[in-house]
Formats: C-alpha cells, structure tokens, sequence
C-alpha cells in the first residue's frame, strides 16, 4: 500500500488527468486505435483550402479542417500555456458544398473525409509529439495507424507550430485563450 500511494505520488499530473476523465490513447502494437467522440471534445477552430506549398490554389480539392482537443488538456494549456502530456487533437477534414438546399453563395460543410491526430506522448515518442492519418487510401476510414516518420510531418509542426508543435496561430480557441 505504501508502495503504492509512492508510485501514484510520482505521476500526479497524470493522475490529475486521469481522475478528470481525459481520453487517453489506445495503442496496439505499434498503432493508434482512432479515437472516437471526438466531437464532444473542445472545438478550438476551422481553417478552410490552407496549402503549405506555394502555386495557385487548387479549389477543387480545398477542403474545411475542424480541429478539436480533449477538454481537459484544453483547461491545462488555459492555465499554463502548455499540453500536457497524453494530450490529442484532432483534425476533422471535410469537404465543402454549395448550392443545396436554400443556399445560393458561400460554402458549408459537405462529405466528411476522415481524420488526422497529432498525439503527444513523452514517454512514447522520442520528438513528443507523433502525427497519424486515419483516411485509407480508398478514402476509407482506418480504425488504427501507425505514427509517421518525422520528415514527413513533425518537422514541419516543429519548425511552424506557434506552441509546442501546435499550430495554434491559426485556431482561435487557443490563440485567444492561453495565459497572459
Ligand atoms: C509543411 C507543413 C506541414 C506538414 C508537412 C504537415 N502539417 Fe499538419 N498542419 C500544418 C498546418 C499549417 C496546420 C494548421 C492549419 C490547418 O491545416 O488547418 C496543421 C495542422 C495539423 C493538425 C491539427 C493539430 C496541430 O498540430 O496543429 C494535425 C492533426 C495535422 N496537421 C496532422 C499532420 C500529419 C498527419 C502530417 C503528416 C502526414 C502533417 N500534419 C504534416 C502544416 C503541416
């Protein structure tokens, strides 16, 4: 028992997050089981057609990202301006409509796409933070995934994100919302 309450005692963010109910990953192997109910998660922003490379911009293939957090890494990063660890997010994509319904101008969003995550694990991860796409190939969803290699997305996040890997610059729930 002494044992234990010493062990516990060790890890108390991860015990504060744990007691607050945050959703932790689920790994197989070395995959990450897609999250799910990540709508009831903290909705931080939407972006609509961003590119990262330069030449003119493809509208046929613009797409909306709605990027959400779980609610409790969102209270830490409130409070200290920083995720904690095991904190997720995750970028819906989704395809823009126009012209349904009564709608006339402008876009809304049509056909869901999938999902990426950006995951921070720092036992895990020897960069903290790992990135996972769950659209397959054929546009269907991949119940599991396996982390990139760093070139392929870390670097960027790293070099750009504007906190910690994390491009909150562009989602104003966080922009506007860490500590002074
Ligand atoms: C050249 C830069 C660049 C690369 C490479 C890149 N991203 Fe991103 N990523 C961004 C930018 C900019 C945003 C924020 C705006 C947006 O796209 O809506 C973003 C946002 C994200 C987010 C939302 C959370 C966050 O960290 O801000 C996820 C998840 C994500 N990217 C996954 C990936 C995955 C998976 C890969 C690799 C296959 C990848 N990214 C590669 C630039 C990049």
């Amino acid at each position: 028992m002494g044992t234990m309450v010493r062990a516990w005692s060790l890890f108390p963010a991860a015990v504060a997050l744990w007691a607050a109910g945050m959703t932790t990953p689920t790994y197989q192997g070395e995959e990450l089981v897609r999250p799910e109910r990540w709508r009831d998660w903290k909705f931080v922003g939407a972006n609509y057609g961003m590119g990262y490379t330069e030449g003119s911009p493809e509208t046929a293939k613009a797409t909306f990202h709605n990027i959400y957090i779980q609610p409790e890494a969102y209270e830490q990063y409130r409070k200290t301006g920083k995720f904690p660890d095991r904190t997720m997010l995750v970028m819906e994509v989704v395809r823009p409509g126009t012209n349904a319904s009564i709608n006339k101008r402008g876009m809304f969003q049509d056909q869901f796409v999938g999902i990426e995550v950006a995951l921070k694990d720092e036992k895990r991860f020897p960069e903290k933070w790992a990135y996972f796409n769950f659209i397959g190939k054929d546009g269907a969803p991949l119940v599991r995934a396996k982390p990139f290699p760093k070139k392929s997305c870390w670097e960027c996040h790293n070099k750009h994100g504007a906190s910690d890997n994390v491009f909150v610059q562009f989602y104003p729930g966080l922009r506007d919302h860490r500590p002074d």
